[in-house]
């Protein structure tokens, strides 16, 4: 994942077949950009294949090499009639239909740690159960291993700042979200239960992906107010973990802010969301908003 450095200053001429939203796929338009320069040309990036048109764009969005994406793998792949696209990048794969917008493939997959879970994305199948989940120690709730080792190392550092949290709400089946969600529904009615909790095949929780941290003597109406989470919001990204439901992100995620609930996606990606300002998962892959169901 490293930038391209070269004597003085080279100006490139690319030849790119425009991918993207309604980009006319046949036509190549010439496009100029500047590489900016240092000292020697790294024979590696030299050969590196060419990341063009709409996926140009969409990788330069997230950071281009340096993001999560890193460099390409291989030349972008199109069908015959070039109606769809992808690319592979160290960490991602991009692709374009015909009509649609550049996406990071991975989103739609249930068990990638980049899925994009919401009102309009259900898991697949809906009944998706992790293959892998174990208990964060000194709590009796599981993860996928990768976040609960993530979230060890989180509840470590948060507890040497001296903000200890507690571990609320982790891996919750179908089943479980199911009477979560019908509980709600029941206390406060089905409009408000949708905006604080998901439907069964609908909830982050059920990927073994998303955690609810607490304070100790604090519930969720009280949480955000405490240090803890403050110090969440500012260090979570560290970790590879995001603060998933973010005050004015309403009519994006569908949900009211939750600054309890991490997303664990990898510290590449929750890094990148971070120093774009990203607000929100949707925003930065550049996912269509899911304010309700549809
Ligand atoms: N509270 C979150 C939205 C869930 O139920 O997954
Ligand atoms: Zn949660």
């Amino acid at each position: 994942m490293h930038s391209q450095r070269w004597t003085g200053i080279v100006v490139v001429l690319t030849l790119t077949f425009g991918v993207g939203t309604g980009a006319a796929a046949a036509a190549p338009t010439p496009q100029a950009h500047v590489v900016a320069a240092t000292d020697a040309a790294p024979a590696a990036d030299a050969a590196r294949p060419p990341v063009t048109g709409g996926f140009r764009t969409f990788w330069l969005r997230v950071r281009g090499a340096d993001g999560f994406l890193g460099e390409p793998l291989a030349p972008r792949a199109c069908t015959k009639a070039r109606t769809r696209c992808s690319q592979r990048f160290e960490g991602g794969t991009l692709t374009w239909r015909k009509g649609s917008r550049v996406e990071v493939a991975e989103s739609r997959e249930t068990s990638s740690v980049l899925v994009v879970v919401n009102k309009r994305r259900p898991l697949s199948p809906r009944t998706y159960a992790p293959p892998k989940l174990r208990t964060v120690k000194g709590s009796n709730q599981r993860l996928r291993p990768q976040a609960a080792t993530a979230l060890e190392k989180l509840m470590r550092a948060a507890a040497a700042d001296g903000v200890p949290l507690n571990v609320r709400s982790g891996h919750r089946s179908y089943a479980t979200q199911k009477s979560v969600y019908a509980r709600w529904v029941r206390t406060y009615g089905k409009a408000r239960a949708d905006r604080i909790s998901a439907r069964a095949g609908h909830s982050e929780h059920q990927t073994g992906l998303a955690v609810d941290v607490l304070t100790r003597g604090h519930s969720f109406g009280t949480f955000g107010r405490t240090p803890q989470a403050r110090w969440v919001a500012r260090n979570a990204h560290r970790y590879g973990f995001i603060v998933r439901y973010r005050a004015g992100q309403e009519k994006v995620t569908g949900y009211s802010p939750e600054p309890w609930h991490l997303r664990y996606v990898g510290v590449a990606l929750a890094r990148d969301m971070r120093l774009a300002g990203s607000r929100s998962l949707e925003g930065h892959l550049g996912i269509a908003a899911a304010p309700g169901y549809r």
